[in-house]
């Protein structure tokens, strides 16, 4: 569509989690003079990073070292982790920790003053800060709106972004956008920058069930692999091994019970009440997310249940209610009183460790497009994120895209008109996707399964009507193009690794599989 609208920026951020807000924050502090403006598809504030509970990992402990946090996030990313990129993780991480409070937000501390820690699966030290005791995303996320507010930083809500704009030579340009009810605003128009950087989140709602908001619709990916930017290892998505199990057949967003009330003693049991991870790894129930999934799930399957229980009764109502206030009120809506009653758990979608392909300076393969947080594949994580490493990857690696817009000033020419839009989706495709992906192409796959996906996801892009473009439909079209990406990637990958777990190729192969999968749109195909 044609833009009825146009602004101008020296930097246009999309999405507004602690990704976008900390690049916005932080380049504004670098040159305040420059023009920067946030859009966001729906309000500042409902992205997924309101809803992390576990916290952000640094090394803060004097005991604890840089090379300890690296050689666990690369434990946990079987091989695929890029180590300059974890190294800098853990070893910036700590200082950007500190520059957020600095910013505002407040964390939990002992009687003494000191940042409280506590653990998750895969650390081998206490190096979580957390808020509100299991409320750290709220207390995030509420810390830099308050900031971004305070400025001079512009910020336009229920901005659906459409397409990268680029100029005569394939540099970023700024962005097409779909705004809703925003005044002069209103409609389809175009941003002008500098450079773009994506900040939109994860795809969670690929699936049926996923710890993701409603707006976690892999809009930053589509619009990167539309672009024609690269993007990196789609088939490692997360499955978080602790989702309050609300029923069978449950859909939407799930309640996520953190990995913290693990960390703080809480062990998984099946229905006799039989702990089955001690024996399964060293770590037992504080192992790496994946291999507590997969153990979750061969439990599962070996019972002939859809769930197992996570056991706390012996912290006793008050620590439920003090140390897990936000986990203690969801199940006591959902009527179960934790204090008294092992908590009915199962695995749910949670993070797609892959996304648009990034160097160190976050830059994508398109000059002046970056990517930062969940949508960026910086190599943090490879085959599986470490728990808590995502808050901290949006922090630092915002910082240095922050530093690198500012220490190269792009200056791309005049935008051209971009390729006229592929066709959009009927919004009613959205929960076919869903359920399709949950069947085939979820924690376990195959050749088959996956096979049987793409053929559904093929089906699922006809429509009997003209498609009207509004959210609900560039969502829905979104939704198909990553889950397309994802299960041809997770159909190529014949090797079992991290949170891609293959029936068929049930073990890890480092002779063939050490390596990424790299996809690029082009007008043939992928
Ligand atoms: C959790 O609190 O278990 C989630 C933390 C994370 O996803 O890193």
């Amino acid at each position: 569509p044609e833009p009825g609208w146009t602004a101008e920026a020296d930097l246009v951020v999309v999405g507004s989690g602690i990704a976008g807000l900390t690049v916005a924050l932080r380049y504004a502090e670098l040159e305040p003079a420059a023009k920067v403006l946030i859009v966001t598809k729906d309000v500042l504030s409902s992205g997924s990073t309101r809803w992390a509970q576990g916290g952000i990992a640094a090394v803060l402990d004097p005991r604890d070292t840089p090379e300890e946090h690296l050689n666990d996030t690369l434990v946990a990313g079987v091989g695929l982790s890029d180590e300059r990129a974890v190294r800098a993780l853990v070893t910036e991480g700590p200082g950007a920790v500190r520059r957020l409070i600095a910013r505002g937000a407040r964390f939990d501390r002992t009687p003494d003053g000191e940042l409280q820690l506590t653990r998750e699966g895969g650390h081998r030290r206490r190096r979580i800060v957390h808020a509100g005791g299991d409320a750290t995303g709220a207390e995030v996320q509420r810390a830099l709106i308050e900031a971004v507010r305070a400025g001079s930083i512009e910020v336009v809500e229920h901005a659906l972004v459409l397409d990268l704009l680029k100029d005569a030579r394939g540099r970023a340009r700024g962005v097409t956008l779909h705004v809703m009810g925003e005044g002069d605003r209103d409609g389809v128009g175009a941003v002008l920058a500098r450079a773009v950087v994506l900040a939109t989140g994860g795809m969670g709602q690929v699936y049926a069930a996923t710890t993701n908001p409603a707006v976690s619709t892999g809009d930053g990916v589509a619009l990167a692999l539309r672009a024609g930017a690269v993007v990196r290892d789609l088939e490692f998505v997360q499955f978080h091994p602790t989702v309050l199990w609300l029923g069978e057949g449950s859909t939407g967003q799930q309640p996520l019970i953190s990995e913290a009330v693990r960390g703080e003693g809480a062990f998984l049991v099946d229905h006799e009440g039989n702990r089955f991870m001690a024996g399964v790894h060293e770590l037992a129930d504080l192992a790496p997310r994946d291999v507590v999934a997969k153990a979750i799930m061969r439990t599962m399957s070996a019972t002939g249940r859809d769930h197992v229980y996570l056991d706390g009764r012996h912290f006793g109502r008050e620590k439920w209610e003090t140390r897990f206030p936000t986990i203690y009120a969801i199940c006591r809506e959902h009527g179960i009183d934790p204090a008294t009653e092992p908590v009915p758990v199962a695995p749910a979608a949670h993070y797609a460790s892959g996304g648009v392909r990034t160097d160190l300076r976050g830059r994508t393969s398109i000059d002046g497009l970056y990517a930062c947080g969940e949508v960026a594949c910086t190599g943090v994580h490879g085959a599986n994120r470490l728990a808590s490493n995502s808050l901290l990857e949006g922090l630092v690696f915002a910082e240095r895209i922050a530093a690198d817009v500012h220490a190269t000033r792009p200056a791309p020419g005049d935008p051209v008109p971009s390729a006229a839009p592929a066709g959009l989706v009927d919004p009613r495709a959205r929960t076919r996707i869903q359920g399709h992906m949950s069947r085939g192409a979820s924690v376990l796959r195959s050749r088959e399964s996956l096979r049987e996906t793409a053929r559904a996801l093929l089906d699922a892009r006809w429509t009997p009507v003209e498609v009207t473009p509004r959210t609900e439909s560039w969502e829905a079209t979104n939704l198909l193009t990553v889950a397309t990406v994802l299960t041809g990637a997770a159909a190529a990958r014949l090797e079992t690794r991290g949170s891609h777990w293959r029936e068929d190729h049930d073990a890890r192969d480092d002779n063939e599989w050490l390596g990424h999968l790299d996809v690029t749109l082009t007008e043939e195909g992928l």
